[in-house]
């Protein structure tokens, strides 16, 4: 009796543990169950709504997005062009998804028609799909380029950068009763970053040249991507913006590649003097997949990309920085004041230039970067993420392949995590030492992105806003010019600029 108890027991447990682990296994192997709902869709035309959307400009979608969200809750579709695209408003929900789930989360969504021309067939670091390419490409970005002892070697140029842009402040204030300060920021920004790319000082012609070029793309990338609407159909009715697109990457292709074909001679002759440039790193490069060294038209696609990456996402966040330092001339008072108590003014007599070993004694500095990023991100959204998997997120269905976006300004103005979110307050990071930028342990604020597409470039990005506020305030005193005023509104252009640009009034503070 007892026996065939015992025997019947043991089966039952058997038998249940059997069914537990197929369960377990069943669940987390096959996709969600169908009756997930998928994010809700505020009112939708066929066609109609996805051409409207596309029509509208990026500050005009985040206002009717904050519409959207306050109704139908932190996550919801828009059809825009020929794709459904997921907004998630909510920071715990993006921390879920880019961080916890990164894996699922970091590919990027396929733009077949003009990425066949404008990105070399998605091989950048941004447009590649999450894979061995994207891999390569990023880690000899971040590894050859953007690790501690490869940034030190540029200290040389960024201070010639520094001095050149001290000079021309300097002669524009002094022929001029106020100053348009962002081409002064952009010109600086983009000069550096084309040392970087090149490993050598350009003369003011070729800078200018390349600038040129490189604008002219990048403020009509967005007309671009309507091309990838309805290809066969585009291609034929916006024939003038097909050809336009394809001068505009020939054009860069002509000014990138003299350069690119001079450093590759050069390479023969590198000595352990020269600076290693990101063009040097590529030139070494190999593709995984394909087993073999990137062509010219790749090249450029990644020098452009580099480029833009890094000097109109920095120059906009320094404009906005110092158009709050101009309009809260207490918050400029203290970062000039740490300067003088920290770093003291006594050995300064030759160069009036913070050096960069300095900063880390900043925290006010720091403080006021951070802030400046909090409250006026250059990318109000994240570049697209797609989902290599159905997932359920919030209790929603995200599709596999479906397109993903993250509402990065909103996260920053977040009432239950920032006090007076409107506010310019640097104080508020000062509690906080050590504020974590990348959203690892819990997201705040993202304006880097968060997770394995975080932009690898955040720490350039911080040495070069840091050093550049703490020299442009030490040597100048920046004041609004009488009668006029700092304005905040702003308006999207390739990053979110200020509408009207600053200009300010500045005199040697020394
Ligand atoms: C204030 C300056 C900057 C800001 C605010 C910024 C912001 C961002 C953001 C929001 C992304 C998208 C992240 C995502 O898709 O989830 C990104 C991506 C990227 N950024 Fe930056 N960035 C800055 C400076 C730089 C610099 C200096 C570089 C390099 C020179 C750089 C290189 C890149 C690259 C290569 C990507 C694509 C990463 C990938 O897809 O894996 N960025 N950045």
């Amino acid at each position: 009796m007892e026996a065939w108890l015992i025997t019947l027991v043991s089966f039952c447990v058997c038998v249940c543990v059997c069914v537990c682990v197929c369960v377990l296994i069943f669940s987390t192997l096959s996709p969600p169950p169908t009756t997930v709902k998928t994010p809700p869709v505020p009112s939708h035309i066929p066609i109609i709504t996805p051409i409207l959307w596309l029509r509208k400009s990026s500050t005009e979608l985040e206002q009717t997005l904050r519409s959207f969200h306050a109704k139908y809750g932190p996550v919801v579709t828009l059809w825009i062009g020929t794709r459904p695209t997921i907004f998630i408003a909510d920071r715990s929900l993006a921390h879920r998804a880019l961080v916890q789930n990164s894996s699922l989360f970091s590919g990027r969504p396929k733009s077949p028609a003009t990425a066949a021309v404008l990105s070399s067939d998605h091989r950048s670091i941004s447009s590649a799909s999450y894979g061995a390419t994207w891999r390569t490409l990023r880690r000899n970005l971040a590894s050859e380029m953007l690790h501690h002892s490869r940034l030190a070697s540029f200290s040389g140029a960024r201070k010639c950068v520094l001095n050149t842009l001290l000079t021309r402040l300097k002669s524009a204030s002094e022929s001029r009763h106020c100053v348009r300060v962002i081409d002064h920021l952009q010109h600086a920004m983009f000069c550096l970053l084309l040392f970087m790319c090149f490993g050598e000082r350009l003369d003011e012609g070729k800078v200018r040249d390349i600038a040129r070029v490189q604008r002219q793309m990048l403020l009509r990338l967005r007309r671009f991507s309507v091309l990838n609407f309805w290809p066969s159909v585009t291609r034929v009715l916006c024939r003038k913006r097909w050809r336009e697109m394809l001068r505009f990457r020939r054009e860069q292709e002509e000014v990138l590649l003299l350069l690119i074909r001079a450093r590759g001679r050069k390479q023969t002759v590198l000595n352990d003097d020269v600076v290693v440039s990101y063009v040097d790193t590529l030139l070494r490069l190999e593709l995984p997949l394909e087993k073999r060294r990137l062509n010219e038209g790749e090249l450029v696609t990644l020098c452009n990309e580099f480029l833009n990456a890094g000097t109109d996402t920095t120059s906009t966040a320094l404009q906005w920085i110092m158009a709050n330092l101009v309009k809260y001339p207490h918050v400029q008072e203290r970062v000039v004041e740490e300067i003088r108590q920290v770093v003291g003014e006594g050995e300064r007599e030759e160069s009036q230039v913070i050096e960069e070993e300095e900063l880390h004694k900043l925290g006010y500095l720091k403080a006021v970067v951070l802030e400046g990023l909090r409250r006026h991100p250059p990318g109000h959204f994240v570049l697209p993420h797609a989902v290599s998997e159905d997932v359920v997120l919030n209790d929603y269905l995200v599709p596999k392949n479906g397109t993903v976006n993250f509402m990065v300004a909103e996260m920053g103005l977040d009432p239950n995590v920032w006090e007076d979110p409107l506010g310019f307050k640097p104080e508020r990071f000062l509690n906080d030492e050590g504020f974590d930028i990348t959203g690892t342990k819990e997201i705040k604020m993202m304006p880097f992105g968060a997770g394995r597409r975080i932009c690898p470039g955040y720490n350039l990005a911080l040495l070069h806003l840091e050093y550049f506020v703490a020299n442009l305030v030490w040597n100048f005193v920046w004041k609004i010019p009488e009668g006029g005023d700092v304005d905040l509104s702003e308006k999207q252009e390739f990053t979110v600029v200020m509408k009207n640009a600053l200009h300010v009034h500045i005199s040697p503070r020394i």
